[in-house]
C-alpha cells in the first residue's frame, strides 16, 4: 500500500488522502483542500523555503545532523584527500569521475579556454580603481553573455557544454583580473603549462619574473578549498541560479545573479565578515566579552551556524587541517589564536549548544586566504570560482527536469483591500 497522509479539514469535516513520496507531499495536492468549490485551495506558507524541496537533485547530498557531505555519492573527505578541483568539477557536472583519457581531454579543453577576449579586459579596466572585486566579477560574468550570444541556445546540449567549459575556464581569469585591478597591477595572461590552480596563482601574483614559480603547498591548499566549495545543493546562490535559469535566461546572466546572491554577508561574504570580526575583537582576552555581546543579541558570531548543518560542518574540519599546512609556508596568521579561542568557548557555551551552532566552512577559510596574501574583498570571489561548477550542474539539471517550470512562488497578501485613488490635494 502506498504511503499516504490523511488530512482532516476541521472547517468542512472532509478528509483527504495525500500521497507521500520520498518523504514529501506535493504542495499541489493541497490545492484540492477547499471550503467552497471556487476557493483557490490550500497553499503552504514557507518564508525562506525552510521546509520546501523545490526540486529533485542527484548532485549533492547533505546530512546536516551527521555532518555528511557527498558529491555524486563520493564523501567530501575522500575527494579533498585524493581528487583535484578540475576532476571534482567534472564529477559534479557530468555525474561520474572521468577516466584517464576523459580527464586528459577535460584538462586540455579547460586550459584552452582560459583566455578572455581583449574587450573584456578593456572594460574591466574601466572600473573604479578601488572597485570591490566581487562587484567586478559578477558584472563581468554577466557581460560575457554579450560576447557569446550562442549561449541563448540553452536546449542545445552542445551549446550548454561549450558555455560550461568557457565558464569553468574563464572565471579564474576574471577573478585574477579583478584582483590585479584592485591592487593596481597589470593583468597577467594565463600560462597553459600550469595546473588550473597553479595558473590562477600565476595570474594573481606574477610580477616581473619570466616564469611564475608555483608553490606546491599553496597550489594544493587552494585546490582543496576549491573542492570544498564546488557545490552545496540548494543554497541561496544556487536557488538564484535555478530561479533565473528557469526563465530560460542564458547561463552567463544566470550565473551573474547567482554570484550576486553569494556576495551577501550571510552567504559567501561570511568569510570576509569573519576576518572583520576577528580584527574587531583584537585579542584573545576580548573573546569572552564578545561572546557575551553576541548572546545578548548584539551581532552574530560570523562563521558559526548553518541552515542545514546542525553539527560540525565537515568542510570546516578539512579547512582547519589545510590551515596548518598553509601556515607552515606563510607563517601563522595572528588572528588564528582569536578564532581558536572563539571556537573553544562557543563549543562549550549553552547558547551555542542549544542552538546547534558550530563552525561552518567560512570560519577558517578567511584566515587561510589572508595568509596567502588575498585582501578580504577577494574572499567571496574565491568562493565563486569553484561554485561555478555547482551552479552550472544545477542549472543543467533544472533544464533537463521535465517537472520544472518558471520559478514563481505564491504569496499571502496582507495589504489593503480595494480602495479608490485619491487626488494629491485631497490626501490627508
Ligand atoms: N551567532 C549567534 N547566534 C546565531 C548565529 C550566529 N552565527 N546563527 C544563528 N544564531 C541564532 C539565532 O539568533 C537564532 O536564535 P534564537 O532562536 O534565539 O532567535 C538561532 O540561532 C537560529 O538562527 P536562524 O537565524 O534562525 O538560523 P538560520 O538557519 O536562518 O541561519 C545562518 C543560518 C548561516 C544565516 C546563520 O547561522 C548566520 O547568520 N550565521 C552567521 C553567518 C555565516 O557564518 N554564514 C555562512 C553560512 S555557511 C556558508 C554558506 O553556505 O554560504
Amino acid at each position: 500500500m502506498p504511503d499516504t497522509l490523511t488530512i482532516t479539514d476541521n472547517r468542512t469535516g472532509k478528509q483527504y488522502e495525500v500521497p507521500v513520496q520520498d518523504g514529501a507531499i506535493r504542495a499541489m495536492d493541497l490545492r484540492k483542500i477547499k471550503v467552497q468549490e471556487d476557493d483557490f485551495g490550500l497553499v503552504t506558507y514557507d518564508p525562506a523555503y525552510q521546509n520546501t524541496a523545490a526540486c529533485k537533485s542527484a548532485i549533492t547530498y547533505i546530512d546536516g545532523d551527521k555532518g555528511v557531505l557527498l558529491y555524486r555519492g563520493y564523501p567530501i573527505e575522500q575527494l579533498a584527500e585524493a581528487s583535484n578541483y578540475l576532476e571534482t568539477a567534472y564529477l559534479i557536472l557530468f555525474g561520474e569521475l572521468p577516466t584517464a583519457s576523459q580527464m586528459e581531454a577535460w584538462n586540455k579543453e579547460i586550459t584552452l579556454h582560459t583566455m578572455l577576449h581583449e574587450n573584456v579586459k578593456q572594460f574591466m579596466e574601466g572600473f573604479q580603481y578601488n572597485a570591490h572585486p566581487m562587484g567586478v566579477f559578477l558584472s563581468t560574468v554577466g557581460a560575457l553573455s554579450t560576447f557569446y550570444p550562442d549561449a541563448k541556445q540553452i536546449f542545445d546540449a552542445e551549446s550548454r557544454r561549450h558555455q560550461t567549459v568557457r565558464l569553468i575556464a574563464k572565471t579564474p581569469s576574471i577573478a585574477a583580473y579583478a584582483f590585479r585591478h584592485l591592487t593596481g597591477r597589470f593583468y597577467v595572461y594565463p600560462d597553459n603549462d600550469l595546473s588550473f590552480t597553479g595558473n590562477f596563482l600565476n595570474m594573481l601574483f606574477k610580477m616581473t619574473e619570466l616564469k611564475y614559480k608555483v608553490n606546491k603547498v599553496l597550489e594544493r591548499a587552494l585546490d582543496v578549498l576549491f573542492i570544498l566549495h564546488a557545490d552545496h545543493e540548494q543554497n541561496c546562490s544556487t536557488s538564484a541560479m535555478r530561479a533565473i535559469g528557469s526563465s530560460h535566461a542564458d547561463p552567463y546572466s544566470a550565473l551573474a545573479g547567482a554570484a550576486a546572491a553569494l556576495y551577501g554577508p550571510l552567504h559567501g561574504g561570511a568569510n570576509e565578515a569573519v576576518l572583520k570580526m576577528l580584527k574587531e575583537i583584537g585579542s584573545v582576552a576580548n573573546v569572552p566579552a564578545f561572546i557575551k555581546r553576541v548572546k545578548g543579541g548584539d551581532g552574530r558570531l560570523m562563521g558559526f551556524g548553518h541552515r542545514v548543518y546542525k553539527s560540525y560542518d565537515p568542510r570546516a574540519k578539512i579547512i582547519k587541517q589545510t590551515a596548518d599546512m598553509v601556515f607552515e609556508v606563510t607563517g601563522r596568521n595572528p588572528l588564528l589564536d582569536i578564532a581558536l579561542e572563539l571556537e573553544r568557548i562557543a563549543l562549550q557555551d549553552e547558547y551555542f549548544i542549544a542552538r546547534k551552532l558550530y563552525p561552518n566552512v567560512d570560519f577558517y577559510s578567511g584566515l587561510i586566504y589572508q595568509a596567502m596574501g588575498f585582501p578580504v574583498e577577494m574572499f567571496p570571489v574565491l568562493f565563486a570560482i569553484p561554485r561555478t561548477a555547482g551552479w552550472i550542474a544545477q542549472w543543467d539539471e533544472m533544464l533537463n527536469d521535465p517537472e520544472q517550470k518558471i520559478a514563481r512562488p505564491r504569496q499571502l497578501y496582507v495589504g489593503a483591500d480595494t480602495r479608490d485613488y485619491v487626488p494629491a490635494d485631497k490626501r490627508k
